[in-house]
């Protein structure tokens, strides 16, 4: 009798499943109240180092967003990009996209130790990230959402998945798309997420082609509004100068909001990746109209796709581990 009462919990509650959790592939599944018996105070420790990392400097907010992105895209999202080099360990942080522009590894270090503090090898470094995206994007003006919880830490990297994975700047839309569509997500994720780039910077190695020699032929890419390229040209000359700084989003920069969707419309997208949602697809065309017309739209389908990259193949389960120091694995 009471196995069959235990069936018939375990059954309901799996009926319910897809509405209160996050599945992955491998039946492991994340759900908000992970911590909620094990670590309690775990979500606040993560927001008040985060809050104070902010308030240092805006920009750590884009930067910690970016990070759980291009943990995701590699392996899932696992931590893998936490971990530095070691004798038989290339790390993630060497790869293309990362070298000499991820950053806010001290601020998961911090949050990390506080977290081993309050509840030892409890907190995965994965979620840390997860729930540092999410506090990041709060901080700075934008939506909310619930974090399923419950990743666990990789005991490898991947530098040519993240060399491979992580779509360039330079990349064509159908090829940033088909890199979306390998990790499940879709057209709709890929015009949302972009709209990150409503906060944080770019290198000007990162762009400098479209300014002098977009496709090989000396020419600027005359998708790019002229007179704004003309500033950019003025700090990012031809060679030298890979370093500086440019705003992503150059009306609000520091500010969570759908301005990124209405430079686009004008030519004023700073990376190729961006300006090709208006040039190169229809459909893609009409989202960026309509996250231009609408912030709450923006808003919405953003915190839907950050938590549906969220659960692109955590480790769950006995899968992985709870690293003690994020940047490597335990001994
Ligand atoms: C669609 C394909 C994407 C491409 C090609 C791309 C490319 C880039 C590049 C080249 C930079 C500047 C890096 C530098 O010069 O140092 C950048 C910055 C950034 N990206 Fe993306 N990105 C993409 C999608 C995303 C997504 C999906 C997110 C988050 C969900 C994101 C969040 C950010 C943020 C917040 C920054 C600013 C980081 C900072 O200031 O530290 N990007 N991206």
């Amino acid at each position: 009798m009471a196995k069959s009462i235990y069936l018939f919990l375990a059954l309901t509650l799996l009926d319910f499943a897809p509405l209160c959790f996050s599945h992955n592939s491998y039946g492991g599944y994340l759900y908000p109240q992970f911590y909620d018996r094990s670590c309690p105070r775990a979500q606040e420790i993560v927001r008040s180092v985060v809050a104070k990392s902010v308030a240092k400097e805006a920009r750590m907010a884009a930067s910690l967003v970016r990070l759980h992105f291009h943990d995701c895209f590699v392996k899932g999202c696992d931590a893998s990009i936490l971990l530095d080099s070691t004798g038989s360990l290339v790390s993630e942080k060497r790869s293309n996209p990362n070298r000499n522009s991820a950053r806010g590894f001290e601020v998961i270090d911090e949050i990390k130790s506080a977290l081993e503090k309050e509840c030892p090898q409890t907190v995965s470094c994965a979620d840390i990230m997860a729930l540092a995206a999410r506090d990041s994007t709060v901080l700075v003006g934008g939506p909310s959402w619930v974090v399923p919880l419950g990743r666990r830490d990789s005991k490898g990297a991947s530098l040519s998945g993240s060399n491979n994975n992580i779509p360039a700047p330079n990349n064509t839309f159908q090829t940033i798309l088909t890199k979306f569509k390998l990790q499940g997500l879709d057209i709709v994720d890929l015009v949302a997420l972009s709209g990150s780039h409503t906060i944080g910077n770019s290198r000007c190695a990162s762009f400098r082609q479209r300014l002098y020699n977009q496709s090989g032929n000396s020419q600027p890419d005359f998708t790019l509004d002229q007179s704004y390229a003309a500033q950019l040209r003025a700090r990012c000359p031809r060679s030298g100068g890979d370093q500086n700084l440019f705003f992503l989003d150059f009306v609000s920069p520091t500010k969570f909001d759908n301005s990124y969707f209405k430079n686009l419309l004008s030519f004023k997208g700073l990376l190729s990746s961006d300006q090709v949602l208006v040039t190169k697809n229809q459909a893609s065309l009409e989202l960026v109209k309509m996250y231009a017309e609408s912030n709450e739209l923006f808003f919405e389908q953003f915190a839907k796709s950050m938590v549906k990259m969220g659960n692109i193949s955590p480790l769950t389960g006995s899968r992985g581990e709870i690293r003690k120091n994020c940047r490597r694995i335990n001994a």
